[in-house]
């Protein structure tokens, strides 16, 4: 008996020293183990206890309870420092650095220069609209009065898609005579598709602008992209008259480019306005670049087949449509060079926006 009691107290001593040693939360299970486990030295002891006689248990008991409770106080004591020290920071930390800010976005330019000619327009009493991407040969051309053998469907020249399931294009009329199987889809080459849309929906008088992406079978250089954006107006009503184009065009470019802009109207044509222009621009920044008139939009007297086509009567009403690229405007307002660098997302070039 008295050999028995004698080992617990040193047992209990390395036991202890060998917990408070451990490096990490591993190797303190190890030890763990090694002690208490099934076949620890501590457990081999207590089942000593079995052989003591009937007197000496409840001193030798009480001897290994009270040891038994240091050890595992001990490794309590040492888990908790362990856990603690993993979950402490490897580097030391300054807290007198300042705070990390989250740095706020930016809208695209395009977005920026979308976004005021919209304002601009607004002021004047047009509304936003909006169309498909994806738009069936009908609404981009033939409702355009560009027939398939116009030639003004070569200088648009796009994306055709295979004929489509059921669906697609999904929120356009379908074209009067045309079933949907029919239909040819292509990529829009301009948003002025969306004038024949809104006008097959909504009685005259209109009065909407149309931004929105475009595509053409373009190669890119530094002013062709075939992604590109515009923004179409129309405007019908009674007495409409091309004083009132010009007037409406001058506003929103001076809105856009300070008071000093110019614009003029050469004769032109395009298929779905009769008579059609050209408008030019000027104001110092194109005069800067050495040039005095810069082309920046297409725009007319709405063709009466248009109307026709819509279900207006154009004995009744009259009108004008514009349009113009979104691009074009944001290089001359920021003096970009090259169409391209809208499109790269280089975070160094959005930044200056
Ligand atoms: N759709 C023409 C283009 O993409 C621009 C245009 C010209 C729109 C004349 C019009 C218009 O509404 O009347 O080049």
């Amino acid at each position: 008996m008295a050999g028995f009691l004698d080992e617990i107290e040193p047992l209990k001593r390395t036991a202890l020293a060998e917990l408070k040693s451990a490096t990490d939360l591993a190797a303190l299970e190890q030890t763990k183990g090694s002690w208490v486990g099934p076949n620890g030295k501590f457990t081999a002891l207590m089942k000593q206890l079995a052989s003591l006689s009937k007197e000496e248990r409840p001193s030798a008991g009480k001897l290994i309870n009270a040891a038994k409770a240091a050890l595992e106080a001990a490794l309590a004591a040492r888990r908790e420092e362990l856990e603690m020290a993993a979950a402490l920071p490897k580097e030391p930390t300054d807290f007198t650095l300042p705070g990390r800010r989250r740095a706020l976005g930016k809208l695209h330019p395009l977005t920026q220069v979308t976004d005021d000619i919209v304002r601009a327009f607004r002021k004047i009493g047009f509304a936003v609209a909006d169309g498909p991407e994806i738009e069936d040969e009908y609404h981009c051309f033939d409702a355009l009065n560009t027939p398939a053998d116009h030639p003004a469907r070569d200088s648009q020249d796009t994306f055709y898609l295979s004929p489509s399931p059921a669906g697609a294009g999904e929120g356009g009329a379908a074209a009067p005579g045309e079933g949907r199987g029919a239909k040819s889809f292509l990529l829009r080459t301009h948003t002025s598709s969306v004038q024949i849309r809104v006008m097959e929906k909504q009685a005259p008088p209109v009065r909407i602008i149309v931004p929105g992406r475009v595509y053409r079978r373009d190669n890119a250089d530094a002013t062709h992209n075939p992604t590109f954006h515009q923004i179409e107006g129309l405007y019908v009503d009674k007495n409409v008259t091309v004083g009132d184009l010009k007037g409406t065009v001058e506003f929103v470019f001076r809105e856009l480019m300070g008071s000093d802009v110019k614009i003029r109207f050469r004769p032109h044509y395009f298929s779905y306005t009769e008579p059609s222009y050209e408008i030019d621009f000027t104001n110092a920044l194109v005069k800067k670049m050495g040039k005095d008139w810069l082309e920046i939009a297409g725009c007319g007297m709405v063709h009466p087949q248009v109307f026709e086509t819509v279900g207006y009567d154009p004995a009744v009403w009259t009108g004008w449509a514009f349009g113009f690229g979104i691009e074009r405007i944001a290089m001359l307002r920021y003096g970009i060079n090259d169409i391209r660098l809208f499109y790269e997302n280089d975070v160094r070039f959005l930044k200056q926006f």
